[in-house]
């Protein structure tokens, strides 16, 4: 069977490296990454070539290139985008907005239809109050789209011009033949952890932040409330998730946006966490008002339902799981801590 030709953008961030490796696991694919940043060391081998520059103007590159599949995965998060918005709009949506274009092209020209997979996020929904998040507890889909940052509108707006470029373009009459479109497809992840990177500029980094300083016998001063809850993932059910929604034969979808959760915990079940696993752990919270704001906007869990019924989803990793079979074991070995407690 021929290599199935792949683009991965943000490939250097953290969601981008564990794809390519899990690509390149699998095998058959042909990885053409692109990123702001270098390739790290790491997945350089894995990689046919990469395209280092901003996409917006690296994007006409790609128009001689054969992809059947996008992952675009290159954006600016939450907490940075909220100081520097125009940029994350020209990162978040202008670079979405090239790409989707490039697919659009591509699917219609060689009828084709390029597959796009986008990770859109919690912070596309948007809670008035902490009294009305408490009490929706878990948000599904077409509930409470109503982002309070410029990172959840950003995605928000993508995820419709992907529906619009995956359905409406065109908009050729019922009785004309409609065009080969590209065929969309996003989930909105939790906070994501990884035992082996740390994220930048997301609000949901004080997760991975503090049980990665707590490992190196770092103090953490954690910026939200220790109440404050939300969902998070391991990053290897993010790739799986990931990849399950790009297998998923195109009649299983009833939608195009997909939740998929792991496991709600607040940032004291985090600290508890981090110090039962390394003791003396030094964690303090230092509330910063701004970011505070962010996640109590963002919901304490979100609804799965539908990917599960739709596509099989499920995560192998639960709280437990998570800290007992991924995090704590990968870490130690990370941190050189194996035999300690
Ligand atoms: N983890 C992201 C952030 O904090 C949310 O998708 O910005």
């Amino acid at each position: 069977m021929s290599e199935k030709q792949v683009l991965v953008t943000g490939a250097s961030g953290e969601i981008g490296q564990a794809l390519v490796q899990e690509l390149s696991k699998r095998g058959g694919y042909r990885i053409v990454t692109s990123d702001l940043m270098p390739l790290p060391e790491s997945i350089g081998s894995m990689v046919r070539e990469h395209v280092q520059g901003d996409l917006v103007y690296k994007v006409k590159t790609f128009y001689d290139y054969d992809f059947d599949i996008i992952f675009h995965l290159a954006a600016s998060l939450s907490s940075k985008a909220e100081v520097a918005t125009e940029e994350a709009h020209r990162i978040n949506v202008e670079g979405t907005m090239q790409l989707l274009m490039l697919a659009a092209y591509r699917s219609e020209k060689y009828k084709k239809s390029v597959k796009f997979l986008f990770p859109s996020s919690i912070a596309a929904y948007g809670m008035p109050n902490l009294k009305v998040k408490q009490k929706a507890g878990t948000v599904k889909e077409e509930e409470w789209d109503i982002p309070h940052t410029m990172y959840g509108c950003n995605k928000l707006y993508c995820e419709k011009l992907g529906m619009y470029y995956s359905q409406y373009f065109g908009q050729k009459h019922l009785d004309e033949k409609p065009p080969v479109m590209l065929d969309f497809r996003a989930l909105r992840f939790p906070g994501l952890i990884s035992a082996f990177t740390l994220p930048s500029g997301g609000t949901s980094d004080y997760g991975p932040e503090m049980l990665h300083a707590a490992a190196q016998g770092n103090r953490y001063s954690c910026f939200v409330r220790a109440d404050t809850k939300i969902s998070f993932m391991a990053m290897p059910d993010a790739i799986k998730s990931l990849l399950m929604l790009m297998d998923a034969p195109v009649k299983s979808l009833s939608s195009r946006v997909y939740n998929v959760a792991a496991f709600a915990i607040t940032a004291e079940d985090f600290r508890q966490r981090a110090v039962n696993a390394f003791p003396g752990a030094k964690i303090s919270f230092e509330i910063n008002p701004r970011r505070q704001g962010i996640v109590d906007s963002w919901p304490e869990d979100i609804d799965d339902a539908r990917a599960r019924t739709d596509w099989g989803w499920k995560p192998d990793y639960d709280v437990d799981r998570f800290f007992d079979d991924y995090f704590l074991p990968e870490i130690r070995k990370r941190y050189s801590l194996v035999g300690s407690h």
